[in-house]
């Protein structure tokens, strides 16, 4: 086991606070490190393992794993992958030219711009905008669709130095980025110098409370470092002297909160922010209780699927995978999924195709071979893009395919 990650003293990345932690789901590789099948170099891995914090309330990893090595040239994913997510990204980008960018000159700024899905919008509006997006090989992606990024960490340095040249911003996004970010205090320094005085940082990741109620452990991963609440994002921003002013609910990857905030003062809050907190309040999110019994179910599912695959295999029935998603790399290590369990995995991401999944090496092969003769059924990775999956494969179950999902449980479809 390589041991060159940095363990995070059981204190809260955010204010300092005791961490308790709650879920410990073993020795896991970088979910987006796809190798090629003859590559001689260690593997990398860390222990990954979830706490939250006695004070502030934050759920987030007890270790972090060094930037660089997940964010890098070649880090696969693709934003533009899903039809589904396209759509999302287009409406939110007309929605912010709609609010927030409505001035004369208006500037926005996007944290984790990936390959431009976002802010191809905003730049075909004629919206001045930046990304600031540290993996070279999907920035490039963005600057072919005709939108300017800096291949660059989003912090403190890098905020100041985009106010000094190109001025504050009316809005800075950042969607399923921020929770990847462990150094919140850099980044909210940075924030602070760089949006204008009524500016607000708009900002969506994975719902803590939508993971616990739909079970979905395998949102746990290197990448994501936070698991945010209405109640978690409200501490934090107080912390640096702004407000949380509005949460709204998306059903995108599998339950997300979008969260506005603003300086403090600046802006009332919106009712659904009271309500949210109630709604975390009466659910007990955050207690130590409904966390551990959370990490039960996450045993059970464990259990249950190791046990539904290896009756299928045992009974001679073909199992393949769809999705590669980084997601992923949680399931297949935590519940011992092997080659000999699952034969390969069906993706679009060229990136990712003729190379082994982390850790568990599943041989990646083309979303196009998924054709006939079908296995008898497909563990869907991909869970959260099940519609939009289900609908451009319809064959699969013509032909008598079974789709096997575990979120919220284990059940062949
Ligand atoms: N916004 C896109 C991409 C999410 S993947 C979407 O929602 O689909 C997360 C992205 O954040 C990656 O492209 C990664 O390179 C980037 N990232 C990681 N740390 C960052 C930081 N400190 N500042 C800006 N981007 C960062
Ligand atoms: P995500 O869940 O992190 O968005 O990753 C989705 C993965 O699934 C990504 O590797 C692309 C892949 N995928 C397909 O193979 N087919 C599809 O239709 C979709 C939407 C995604
Ligand atoms: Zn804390």
């Amino acid at each position: 086991m390589t041991t060159t990650t940095t363990t995070v003293p059981h204190v809260c990345r955010v204010c300092s606070g005791p961490l308790t932690p709650f879920l410990d789901l073993g020795r896991q590789p970088l979910s987006d490190a796809f190798r090629l099948p003859d590559d001689p170099a260690e593997e990398f891995f860390f222990h990954l393992r979830v706490g939250v914090c006695g004070d502030c309330a934050m759920v987030q990893l007890l270790e972090e794993v060094p930037r660089d090595r997940m964010f890098r040239e070649d880090y696969p994913y693709r934003s533009s992958g899903s039809s589904v997510m396209r759509a999302h990204f287009t409406e939110t980008a007309r929605r912010l030219l709609a609010t927030e960018l409505r001035g004369d000159d208006a500037f926005a700024v996007e944290l984790g711009c990936n390959d431009g899905v976002m802010l191809r919008t905003v730049s075909e509006a004629g919206v001045r905008h930046l990304g600031v997006e540290p993996s070279g090989g999907v920035a490039e992606l963005a600057r072919g669709k005709g939108v300017r990024v800096r291949t660059a960490f989003f912090e403190e340095d890098t905020a100041r130095d985009i106010a000094a040249t190109e001025g504050r911003a009316d809005v800075v996004y950042a969607a399923n980025t921020l929770c990847h970010i462990p150094y919140l205090d850099s980044v909210f320094r940075g924030l602070d110098a760089v949006l204008k005085p009524t500016g607000a940082f708009v900002f969506e990741d994975p719902y803590l409370g939508d993971i616990v109620e739909r079970t979905s452990f395998d949102q746990i991963y290197d990448e994501h470092f936070y698991f945010f609440t209405a109640r978690s994002v409200r501490a934090l921003a107080h912390r640096h002297g702004f407000d949380l002013v509005d949460v709204e609910r998306l059903p995108v990857h599998g339950g997300e909160v979008r969260y506005t905030l603003s300086r403090t003062g600046t802006r009332t809050p919106s009712p659904a922010v009271a309500a949210l907190l109630a709604e975390e309040e009466g659910t007990a999110l955050h207690d130590l209780k409904t966390l551990e019994s959370f990490a039960t179910r996450v045993d059970g599912v464990r259990a249950d699927l190791h046990a539904l695959l290896t009756r299928l295999r045992a009974e001679g029935a073909s199992v393949v995978a769809y999705g590669a998603t980084a997601k992923s790399a949680t399931v297949t290590n935590y519940c011992g999924l092997t080659p000999a369990l699952i034969s390969r995995v069906h993706d679009t991401t060229p990136a990712k195709q003729g190379r082994l999944t982390p850790g568990a090496r599943l041989p990646v092969h083309p979303a196009s071979d998924f054709t006939a003769p079908y296995p008898d059924y497909a563990l869907l990775f991909a869970w959260n893009h099940a519609e939009e999956i289900m609908a451009k494969e319809t064959a699969f179950r013509a032909a008598g395919g079974k789709w096997i999902t575990y979120v919220p449980e284990v059940r062949v479809l």
